[in-house]
């Protein structure tokens, strides 16, 4: 990762739905997978569903204990 200051971005994520969460940094939304791990011989992405509707705080630093969801490390 480069010096650029990651911060969380805000979705809104659907019931039931499944995401996958990119846990590399190499996607080119930073958010979610688009296969880039593939390319850089990273672990693949982190998959999850919620079990309501609901805006979230997305981590894009990487550094979350919580994946996917920001905890405030990137202000560590
Ligand atoms: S963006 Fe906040 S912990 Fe990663």
């Amino acid at each position: 990762m480069s010096d650029k200051k990651f911060t969380p971005v805000k979705i809104a994520l659907e019931k039931d739905k499944r995401y996958a969460w990119c846990t590399c940094g190499h996607s080119e939304t930073n958010v979610f997978c688009d296969g880039s791990h593939k390319q850089y011989g990273k672990p693949g992405s982190l998959v999850f569903q919620v079990d309501e509707d609901k805006e979230a705080r997305i981590c894009t630093c990487k550094l979350t204990s919580n994946p996917p969801y920001c905890d405030g490390s990137h202000n560590n």
